[in-house]
């Protein structure tokens, strides 16, 4: 098959970067910004229009700076909501699949329990919002033969991040205030890229058509922000003391839901997938990044 993977420098871009050497029978073309921008309209249709058709594209690209949208929405809007229905549009001519990546800040994360697929959306922040419009432009571009999945806190021995943050501070001080009132599921994008391998070489996916689904992705387990760090601290060795703060003594310019623990029982069993927990994986980014 010929895939097309946007966002080649971003963290999930790079995890898959890092596994198609397993993957030969497939044929790669890795998009980066200067190729396809996805924040013009132009700079889309002349990509598709000089290079040839897909049989995937996974849209790992976004707008992913959540505190900066609040101030861009436009541009966040361009990249996470008009692009992705161009996409969305341009691989429903082409007859290719699509797997685009969505977040779990599209709920308001008031749920006391796992948010399902069938959970609605109700974002409380601009990049949740141009999330989720993307998200329907996807839906309504493409009926048939999308996958959108939902993921969240994303980390990777790649580029910035909330785990080589805490590794950095932990080096330089002894204590440190982190948020233990909002909680989630950690996701190595290592384990998110694997997952997406896996998917594509999947029967469901490869039938001719399959009606367009939303799947939740992360690893398995929950924690908060201050318990996350203090297993990083742990197993990196680092003594760095967290102390538990509330969201109201870290404001933030956008408002980060509370909960938004996602339950994963719908990707696991539709396409047989085993996944680590948090902390197993957390622990395998550290060896990557030692
Ligand atoms: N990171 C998280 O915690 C998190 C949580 C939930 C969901 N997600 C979703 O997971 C997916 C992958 O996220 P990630 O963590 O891999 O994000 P990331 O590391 O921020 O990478 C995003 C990529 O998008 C590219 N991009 C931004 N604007 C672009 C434009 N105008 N044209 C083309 N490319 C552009 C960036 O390019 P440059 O490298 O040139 O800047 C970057 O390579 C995204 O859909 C994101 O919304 C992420």
């Amino acid at each position: 098959m010929k895939i097309l993977v946007t966002g080649k420098n971003g963290q999930l871009g790079r995890s898959i970067q890092k596994l198609i050497s397993n993957y030969d029978d497939h044929e790669f073309t890795l998009a980066g910004r200067e190729e396809l921008d996805l924040s013009s309209s132009k700079s889309i249709s002349k990509y598709f229009d000089t290079n040839p058709h897909f049989d995937v594209i996974i849209n790992c690209a976004a707008y992913t700076a959540v505190d900066r949208a609040e101030e861009e929405e436009d541009l966040a809007d361009e990249i996470n909501h008009q692009a992705v229905k161009k996409i969305a549009e341009l691989a429903n001519s082409q007859n290719a699949k699509l797997i685009h990546i969505s977040t779990d800040y599209v709920f308001d994360g008031k749920n006391e329990s796992l948010y399902l697929e069938s959970d609605n959306p109700n974002p409380i922040n601009v990049y949740g919002k141009t999330k989720l419009l993307g998200e329907k432009a996807a839906l309504e571009a493409m009926p048939n033969n999308a996958m959108i999945i939902r993921t969240s806190w994303v980390y990777s021995e790649f580029g910035n991040n909330f785990v080589k943050t805490m590794l950095k501070l932990g080096k330089e001080r002894n204590e440190i205030n982190v948020v233990s009132d909002q909680v989630g599921s950690p996701t190595y994008s290592s384990d998110l890229a694997k997952a997406i391998l896996h998917i594509i070489s999947n029967d469901n996916f490869n039938k001719k058509s399959f009606q367009t689904e939303i799947f939740h992705f992360s690893n398995l387990g929950e924690t908060s922000w201050s318990d996350f760090a203090k297993e990083i601290f742990k197993l990196a060795n680092l003594n760095c003391t967290v102390t538990p703060i509330c969201t109201d003594q870290y404001p933030t310019p956008a408002i980060r839901p509370q909960n938004t623990t996602l339950s994963k029982e719908k990707i696991t069993s539709h396409f047989r997938l085993q996944i680590p927990s948090w902390q197993q994986s957390l622990k395998e980014c550290l060896n990557e990044i030692k």
